[in-house]
């Protein structure tokens, strides 16, 4: 079992490199650094993914050609767009769907062209262990990690675990209005950022397990730019180090304990015909 980890934050990715057993080998392929090696027995890839649709699916697409990954893993943070999350919150994918595509008239709105699914889901044996992480983080190293003035000034109270929808697009969303949007479009989402919906799509076509983690860092709105950078450096990237840690402390099971969830055949729905 090869694990591949898609770390959106620089500092997230730093700091999963210094978990990495001596004698990690490093890879550039299009203007990405991998570096393959081993955490706690567990065979991983880790990489930089970059921002946006397109580099999560360049990204994902290498480390499952290139390196082999059979399972991949992806980290970074999220605005939160139901209402009652807060900054400090754990986001845990249940499955993704791309909030910007739109294919219509020939496709209903967010449907993946001939894919014939709008939502992509992640794996559940992963997800429940990734979830099971994120609250031992929360129940422990978290305020090991993360200084009471830290807290203090982020307004990090009690954060929580949250599992569900998340909603990706090429879009920074950060208004009143924008948010709106999102929640009529797409009721159920929790939390909206940049790249998940793309990897889920790649592991949907590929059948391979996959989950998406994301801490958040601002809810959406007319506030959003705030203090970003700062929470990225003085929080994001200690959560999403932290839960890895979890994870890979508790153990990811090998190959064939995890369900998979083969993908549904390209051409299986219609074509390009009108949408009902
Ligand atoms: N990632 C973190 N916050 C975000 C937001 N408000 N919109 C899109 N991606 C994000």
């Amino acid at each position: 079992m090869t694990i591949g980890i898609l770390a959106a934050l620089r500092e997230e990715a730093a700091h999963l490199l210094e978990d990495l057993e001596p004698g990690g080998r490093r890879t550039q392929i299009a203007l990405r650094d991998y570096t393959a090696g081993t955490i706690h027995g567990h065979d991983c890839v880790i990489v930089l993914a970059r921002v946006g649709k397109v580099a999560a699916a360049t990204t994902a697409t290498a480390l499952i050609e290139r390196f082999g990954a059979d399972r991949l893993i992806f980290t970074g943070v999220a605005g939160g767009v139901a209402p009652g999350l807060r900054i400090g919150d754990i986001v845990i994918a249940d499955a993704l769907v791309q909030h910007d595509l739109d294919a219509r008239p020939f496709f209903r709105r967010h449907e993946i062209p001939l894919l014939g699914t709008s939502h992509c889901a992640t794996d559940a044996g992963l997800t429940d262990r990734l979830e099971a992480a994120a609250r031992a983080f929360l129940d422990g190293p978290m305020r090991q990690r993360i200084s009471p003035e830290v807290c203090e000034r982020f307004g990090l109270d009690r954060p929580r675990v949250h599992r569900g929808l998340i909603a990706s697009g090429d879009q920074f969303i950060g208004s009143a209005a924008g948010v709106a949007a999102l929640r009529e479009a797409l009721p159920d989402a929790l939390a909206v950022e940049m790249e998940g919906a793309a990897v889920a799509q790649v592991c949907h076509e590929y059948g391979i397990p996959f989950a998406v983690m994301r801490t958040v860092s601002d809810t959406a709105d007319d506030q959003a730019h705030q203090d970003f950078p700062a929470f990225l450096v003085e929080v994001a990237s200690h959560y999403a180090h932290g839960i890895l840690q979890c994870l890979f402390q508790a153990g990811i099971p090998p190959a064939g304990a995890i369900e998979r969830h083969a993908g549904t055949p390209p051409d299986a729905p219609g074509g390009w015909t009108l949408a009902t």
